[in-house]
Order: C-alpha cells, then structure tokens, then sequence
C-alpha cells in the first residue's frame, strides 16, 4: 500500500547525503518533502519519548544533537519497511557481517553513531513526520531551514 515515512541522516553522515538520495531514488521512493533541521536536547527527548528509561538515551541524544540533521519525508509502495531495509539493522557491524550493501553497512560506525533513522510503524510516521513538517499552526523546531 501507498504510504509516508520519516527518515532523517544523522549529524555524523549528512555529508554522505549525495549517496543517500541516490539509494533512495534507485529503490523508486519519492523524497516528497526534505529540510535541514538543528534539535537540541529538548526536542529530540521528545522526538524519541518511546526510549525514555532505557540506558542508551543519553548517548543517543547527545549524538543527534551533536550537529544538523537532514530529514525527508518518503512516499511509495510498502515506504516504511522499504527504508528500513535500505538502511539496515541498527548496528552497523551486524550490518556490514550480514554483507549488506545498506546505509548502515556502508556509512554507520557503531550501535549507537549508526548514522540513518527511519519510522517503524505507520502511527510512528504519522508523529514523526508532523514533528519535522508540521501542520501549519502547529509548534515548529526552531533550527531548522
Ligand atoms: P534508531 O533505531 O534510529 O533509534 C534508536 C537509536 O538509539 C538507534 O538508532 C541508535 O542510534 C541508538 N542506540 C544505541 N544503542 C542502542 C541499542 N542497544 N539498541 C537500540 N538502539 C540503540
């Protein structure tokens, strides 16, 4: 089915932008909506409520927030499990040993620098993609272009 996702690169791998938009493309999904954003530690505890309590937390919000991030919004067929594929497991070395050519793999360095994000659930994309493109009127991150 037809469906929107949240995907954004991590601060640490913006610069591999070229070869993500490249990924994206040759697996025919349509990047409909794509910005520059800044968070600081506020908005990415709320962006990632569903991990408060769990030990990784702290180093995962001083990594996404360590720099500017670029989130995009995903449109096609099955989008939210095909990014997910696309950028792999969650830890880069479990991706690279699996021999896989995902973002993960490719550009992630371990567990937790792991480089790309993406939604994993549709009512996770519905949230995510109003945090970083909100409805109009609603609150808007500060830093973002
Ligand atoms: P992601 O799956 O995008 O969202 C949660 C993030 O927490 C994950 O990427 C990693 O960047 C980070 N993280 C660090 N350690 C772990 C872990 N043990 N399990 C899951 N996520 C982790």
């Amino acid at each position: 089915k037809l469906e929107k996702t949240l995907g954004y690169i991590k601060p640490d791998a913006c610069d591999k932008l070229g070869d993500v938009v490249e990924a994206i493309s040759e697996r025919g999904l349509l990047i409909a909506k794509m910005r520059l954003c800044r968070m600081n530690q506020n908005d990415a505890s709320t962006f990632y409520e569903e991990h408060k309590g769990k030990s990784f937390l702290r180093d995962l919000l001083n990594y996404v927030t360590e720099g500017p991030v670029v989130a995009f919004e995903l449109v096609g067929e099955n989008a939210i499990n095909r990014w997910r594929e696309l950028i792999g497991p969650t830890d880069p070395s479990k991706a690279r040993a699996e021999a896989s050519t995902s973002l993960r793999a490719r550009f992630g360095k371990d567990v937790t620098h792991n480089g790309f994000h993406g939604s994993d659930s549709p009512a996770s994309a519905a949230r995510e993609i109003e945090f970083f493109f909100p409805s109009s009127g609603r609150y808007m991150l500060p830093n973002c272009v």
